[in-house]
């Protein structure tokens, strides 16, 4: 008579045989079906157990409407864009990749009228996203920036101390991180506020990314920016709450609610 645990592990051994020879007489197109869906489930392991908080990173999912619908096709693109040159930091921050993806989708869908622009642009990674819907709404994007990082105007006050951060890049640079759609920028290169000019008022702006770490240049951003954008725009500020730009009266929650990001009230 055989022994309980050998039959077990004869049954065993024998589904897993004729489970692999099932599976390798699969279509190469089921098989790879197959193991995407087995992946899906293993990567959805962690939420079952209430486990996507670890330290300082977590785990999260992308939008349904990406997951199910397949409604932003772009987004393979855009990802490569907005982490290259820049992955320690990028690679890690898709919330930040898919709040600007969703709304500027949202802004252009509501029809708000103007350009782009964006103060603090380092190596182009959020002015390529900015740029690719540009050029698929007919506007142009606006980059602003030193193109040499921090100014030493700026490194006073609440920024004394600062080490000049952002140097490390160029106009160029930032042209290969857009990619095709630099067409549609214009870049404009020097201290902010001092390299505004006439052209730049006269436009009005759906979305601006003020992004350039610094009290003094957020301020002048704000100051600059908000009176030029129509209702329904969206000013995004993602850094300010980080130290450096966090403590002044232009940095607190009183001004800016919720994330860093102002929406002007929707025109509906
Ligand atoms: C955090 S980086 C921008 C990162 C970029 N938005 C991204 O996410 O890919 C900050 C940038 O602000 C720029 N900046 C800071 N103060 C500035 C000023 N007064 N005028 C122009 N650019 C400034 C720096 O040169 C630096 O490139």
């Amino acid at each position: 008579m055989t022994e309980p645990s050998n039959s077990i592990n004869k049954a065993f051994s024998e589904s897993a045989f004729s489970r692999a020879a099932r599976w390798a007489r699969k279509p190469s197109a089921e098989r790879t079906r197959a193991l995407a869906e087995m992946l899906r489930r293993l990567s959805a392991l962690p939420f079952r157990f209430g486990k996507a908080s670890f330290s300082k990173v977590f785990l999260a999912h992308h939008p349904d409407s990406h997951n199910f619908s397949n409604a932003h096709p772009e987004f393979h693109v855009l990802f490569k864009r907005f982490r290259k040159h820049n992955e320690a930091n990028n690679a890690g921050d898709l919330a930040r990749l898919w709040s600007l993806i969703l709304n500027l989708k949202q802004i252009i869908a509501e029809g708000i009228e103007g350009d782009f622009a964006e103060l603090g642009v380092w190596r182009g990674n959020t002015a390529s996203v900015l740029a690719w819907f540009a050029a698929r709404s007919n506007r142009r994007v606006v980059l602003f920036d030193t193109f040499e990082g921090f100014h030493e105007r700026d490194l006073k006050g609440i920024d004394a101390g600062q080490r000049a951060y952002f140097s490390d890049t160029s106009v160029e640079l930032v042209k290969e991180v857009i990619g095709g759609e630099c067409e549609v920028c214009e870049f404009v290169r020097g201290h902010f506020p001092e390299s505004l000019d006439s052209s730049h008022s006269a436009r009005r702006y759906a979305a601006v990314s003020l992004d350039c770490d610094l009290y003094e240049p957020m301020k002048a951003g704000l100051r600059f920016f908000y009176p030029l954008m129509p209702k329904g725009g969206d000013l995004v500020a993602p850094r300010l709450f980080q130290p450096c730009v966090g403590r002044g009266p232009y940095g607190n929650r009183r001004v800016l609610p919720g994330n860093g990001r102002i929406r002007h009230p929707s025109p509906r």
